[in-house]
């Protein structure tokens, strides 16, 4: 497949995505996000790769929605074509979803990383909601997820009032896994992402679901949808192994049945 704003690898196990519009700071265009989804659902068909890492450069992660792109659109043109409606195929992903983020995380950015699972970066990752300084607010979940993730206060701030969170902020406000040199974040996350995917792949894809579903539902709701997912493992062949290697004191080899 030739994409013009990505690059595509495969590592063992893991798929990794690069956004690579270095002139523009991987801008969200609407090609790149288009490539970029497409991408993601590939890797999430194929029964060879159990994760997926989705990084930038180390100067930028992503700056932001293509503000050119936008520029001129009105709000019925903005309707009509609905691109942000491409994110919810994000979600859609069942296998894990790893950010190695480093350089800027913004606007979009910020919003993209946080549509993924997890979040490795870089000591030098700056994230951060600048919409308000457009005229505009975000539009792919920052008011949401950002809000979930670290709390109303700091997302008030950071989103009213443009406040940058350096990597280690993040990291103590919750926002990302984990934060390490810009030498090695894409590494570490691709370590990450290849342990995940060496796990039983119906359970991780079950988990993934279960954590997930923590924010569409209540209390009440959420349980019994993990309760569920937890008795459907029983139907599988990785748990009789899982349990069988436990109990046998040996290493589980698992097929994803
Ligand atoms: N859209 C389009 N182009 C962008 C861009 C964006 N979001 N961010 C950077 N670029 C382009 C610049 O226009 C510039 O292109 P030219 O060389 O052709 O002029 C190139 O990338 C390099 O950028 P700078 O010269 O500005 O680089 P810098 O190092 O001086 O500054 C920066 C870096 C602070 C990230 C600055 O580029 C910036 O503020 N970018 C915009 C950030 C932003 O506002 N993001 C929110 C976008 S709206 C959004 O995301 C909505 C949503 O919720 C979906």
């Amino acid at each position: 497949m030739d994409y013009e704003n990505i690059i595509v690898e495969i590592h063992d196990n893991v798929g990794l995505i690069r956004l690579n519009r270095p002139n523009a700071l991987n801008a969200l265009n609407e090609k790149l996000m288009r490539e970029m989804v497409q991408a993601m659902q590939m890797f999430d068909d194929d029964p060879t790769i159990g994760a997926i890492v989705l990084t930038g450069s180390q100067k930028a992660f992503a700056a932001g929605a293509d503000i050119k792109e936008m520029e001129q659109a009105t709000t019925v043109e903005m309707l009509y074509n609905d691109r942000i409606s491409l994110w919810d195929k994000i979600r859609a992903v069942s296998v894990p979803v790893i950010a190695a983020v480093s350089g800027v995380a913004l606007g979009g950015g910020c919003e993209l990383a946080m549509s993924c699972d997890m979040i490795v970066a870089s000591h030098t990752t700056r994230f951060g909601q600048p919409e308000i300084n457009l005229g505009v607010m975000p539009g792919a979940g920052g008011t949401q997820r950002l809000t979930r993730a670290v709390g109303k206060a700091i997302a008030m701030e950071m989103i009213l009032n443009n406040r940058w969170l350096s990597a280690d902020e993040a990291y103590q406000f919750g926002l990302v896994n984990r934060v390490v040199n810009a030498e090695i974040y894409l590494d570490e996350a691709l370590r990450l992402a290849g342990e995940i995917a060496a796990r039983a792949p119906v359970a991780i894809r079950l988990a993934k679901e279960s954590v997930n579903a923590a924010y569409e539902m209540t209390l009440t709701e959420g349980l019994r949808f993990e309760r569920r997912n937890f008795y459907f493992l029983f139907s599988t062949q990785d748990q009789k192994e899982g349990m069988n290697a436990f109990v046998n004191k040996r290493e589980a080899k698992w097929q994803g049945k």
